[in-house]
């Protein structure tokens, strides 16, 4: 037998990314690859890389020039460049950068050990097609080996809203569900092997829809009441969401499915029509609004988080105004907010009245102060309630475990004979900027 070959990954960006990564390793792993934490000691490195705002391409180039030298110690060794930037500039890659012998795009992974089996033999190979097959499926199952008590599943990948700004329906391409008796599956098997919560992932996630085994078409909701069935799954997530797709069944969910957690990710980017209309969000202001108040009727103590764009081109100090309106009427629980970052290749990208940075910055700070009040508040107002808390790894302190509460606050107890994995009641006693304290009820 000869030694395993060492893996090291770097992932930028989404859970996606994240998923992906992991079912990367695990594919190959079939040629041989033990995953590493450290580049030194690898004899393949890959960049799982993120598209979405400035210098990708950028920071793919310099985390390479960082990482040119272990080549020279270890000439056999290997670099690819998977994702989303390897998607949009991965052929420019290849030209511009001869230290890499394999580019990968986001829906090509199935095909790596192929490609990597091409690679070792000295070729270099590029694949960032589209075909339409369930790469997962594809790939290799996950092996047996025992999780953590929390995982993400990809259940449905692309992007058919093409919002103003955004590359995701470019790098990712248009909306796939995965079908139902495969996510089953999947789901099934994190469960036996010690999975307790599960993240159903997607860039339009409550777009899915694909028939499930009573011959009719499931969406998300149809899909997360098959998985409350599996008894040891505790509790199920989602995201990301779009407004558009919150039918009636989801909304419902949230209100009757015990398993399905109190926090919704529903990005809304601007309060402002006039902005939403540019940015080709297809809902309004006013919409959005009676949504949040349709999800709050469902679930009253819900979680709202969501994502905010400032600085979109025309975006004038009304239509901020408006922005921070919504922020104050919605009421976040967390958020995530960035300037615009024009994309080639997007729509928005080639308009006039790009907004000048020293402005979209001055609107960033004061957005994410309100943000950051609220996000504060929300955290506070949990002391003294009773809340489940899934543990999930030992804290920094002798006896303290850390883990996540349904709102998906970090949660830190001290109480000997905490394991990962276990699901248990907390009294909330103090909250801090970014965690929660509590006692074991
Ligand atoms: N500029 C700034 N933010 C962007 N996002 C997506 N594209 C851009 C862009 N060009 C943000 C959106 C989205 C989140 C994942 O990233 O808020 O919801
Ligand atoms: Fe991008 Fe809009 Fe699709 Fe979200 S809904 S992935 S922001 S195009």
């Amino acid at each position: 037998m000869s030694e395993p070959k060492k893996l090291f990954i770097k992932t930028y960006g989404c859970q996606m990314n994240v998923y992906d990564s992991e079912r990367m390793a695990e594919a190959l792993g079939g040629q041989g690859y033990t995953e590493v934490a450290s580049p030194e000691e690898a004899d393949m490195i890959l960049l799982n890389t993120c598209h979405i705002r400035e210098k990708a391409a950028e920071k793919v180039y310099s985390e390479l020039g960082r990482l040119r030298h272990l080549k020279a110690a270890k000439p056999d060794l290997k670099f690819g460049v998977a994702g989303c930037v390897a998607q949009a500039e991965g052929r420019e890659i290849m030209l511009r950068q001869p230290m890499v012998d394999l580019v990968v795009g986001p829906q090509s992974y199935h095909r790596l050990p192929e490609m990597e089996a091409r690679v070792r033999s000295g070729e270099r190979a590029l694949d960032t097609e589209m075909p339409e097959e369930d790469k997962f499926e594809k790939l290799k199952h996950r092996p047996k080996a025992k999780r953590g008590p929390t995982a993400f599943l990809t259940v449905q990948e692309g992007c058919d809203k093409f919002c103003a700004f955004c590359v995701v329906p470019y790098t990712r391409g248009a909306e796939v569900s995965r079908p139902v008796d495969r996510v089953l599956r999947e789901a099934r098997d994190l469960v036996e092997r010690g999975v307790r919560e599960i993240t159903l992932l997607g860039q339009n996630v409550n777009a899915y829809h694909s028939e499930g085994p009573d011959g009719r078409d499931w969406g998300l909701a149809r899909l997360v009441r098959a998985l409350a069935e599996i008894d040891d799954l505790k509790r199920i997530r989602f995201t990301t969401s779009h407004p558009n797709d919150m039918e009636d069944d989801l909304i419902a969910a949230h209100g009757d499915c015990e398993k399905l957690m109190p926090y919704l990710h529903l990005p809304v980017q601007s309060g402002s029509d006039r902005i939403l209309k540019r940015m080709n969000r297809s809902h309004t202001r006013d919409s959005y609004m009676a949504l949040i108040e349709r999800i709050r009727a469902a679930r009253p103590d819900i979680a709202i988080s969501g994502d905010f764009i400032v600085g979109f081109p025309e975006e004038t100090d009304a239509d901020f105004r408006d922005t921070m309106a919504l922020v104050e009427q919605v009421n976040y629980a967390a958020c995530f907010s960035f300037k615009y970052s024009s994309r080639p290749g997007t729509p928005a990208a080639d308009r006039g009245g790009q907004v000048p940075a020293e402005v979209a910055s001055a609107r960033l700070i004061e957005l994410q102060a309100l943000l950051g009040r609220q996000q504060q508040d929300f955290m506070r107002a949990m002391v003294g309630r009773e809340v489940g808390v899934l543990f999930e790894k030992p804290g920094r302190h002798a006896g303290q475990m850390v883990g996540k509460s349904d709102h998906l606050h970090a949660v830190h107890v001290t109480s000997e004979g905490l394991q990962p994995g276990d699901l248990r009641r907390v009294r909330i006693t103090e909250a801090g900027t970014n965690s929660l304290a509590g006692v074991l009820l």
